[in-house]
């Protein structure tokens, strides 16, 4: 089995690029099984319009080729986005927006990363509709945090947030784990026609 995790910000010093490099540790240290593989949105150039993509010419195109082929060879995703102005990130939902069906039918694990106490949970919302063509499957175990300059998230428990925080995100990847399985079997029926309903409703 493969998982790739996303790091939805491009800010050099992101902290959801903290967050993502932590939750592929956790992913190595409890599922060692897994192959972990990794898209950094800080090294992805997309900008560019829909057109220059589609043709598939251009030296960006085939990179951006390069990072979808990741998702297509994985049966599950986690997706780590910054909380700005209340969205997801214009990277990452650019990122899902050009993906044709990468996603498709795969779980989707949404961790939301925010600076402020009360943030965090908008742009996991926000990533849910960004899934109507893409057909990434919303995981109903998301994972919040919030204030994150306020906390280490070490390799082990220290403070009492990591008490709060590594059950639940290791409760969240056994259940992707899980999830990935079990939709395999979705992507395997063939009840799936992308042709005859090319666009979701
Ligand atoms: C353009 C921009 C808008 C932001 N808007 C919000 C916001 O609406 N709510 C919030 O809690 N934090 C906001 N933040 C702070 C981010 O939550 C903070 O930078 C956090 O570390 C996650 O982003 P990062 O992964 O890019 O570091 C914003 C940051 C930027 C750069």
């Amino acid at each position: 089995m493969k998982i790739t995790i996303i790091n939805g910000s491009n800010r050099e010093n992101a902290q959801s690029f903290r967050i993502a490099k932590w939750v592929k540790t956790r992913l190595d240290l409890n599922h060692k099984d897994i192959e972990v593989d990794f898209v950094d949105l800080r090294e992805v150039d997309m900008s560019f319009v829909p057109d220059e993509y589609w043709a598939g010419e251009s030296k960006k195109a085939k990179a951006m080729a390069a990072e979808y082929k990741k998702i297509d060879e994985s049966d599950a995703v986690i997706v780590v986005t910054p909380e700005w102005g209340g969205l997801a990130s214009p990277v990452l939902k650019h990122f899902i927006l050009m993906s044709g069906y990468a996603f498709a039918h795969k779980p989707v694990l949404v961790v939301g990363v925010s600076a402020t106490p009360v943030g965090g949970i908008r742009p996991v919302e926000d990533i849910k509709h960004t899934f109507k063509n893409a057909r990434g499957v919303f995981m109903p175990e998301p994972i919040v945090i919030n204030s994150v300059n306020s906390f280490a998230l070490n390799d082990k428990v220290e403070t009492e947030h990591d008490e709060h925080m590594f059950p639940r995100v290791d409760y969240s990847l056994r259940l992707l784990e899980q999830y990935a399985k079990g939709l395999k079997i979705v992507r395997e029926s063939g009840v799936i026609d992308h042709e005859k309903f090319e666009f979701g409703m």
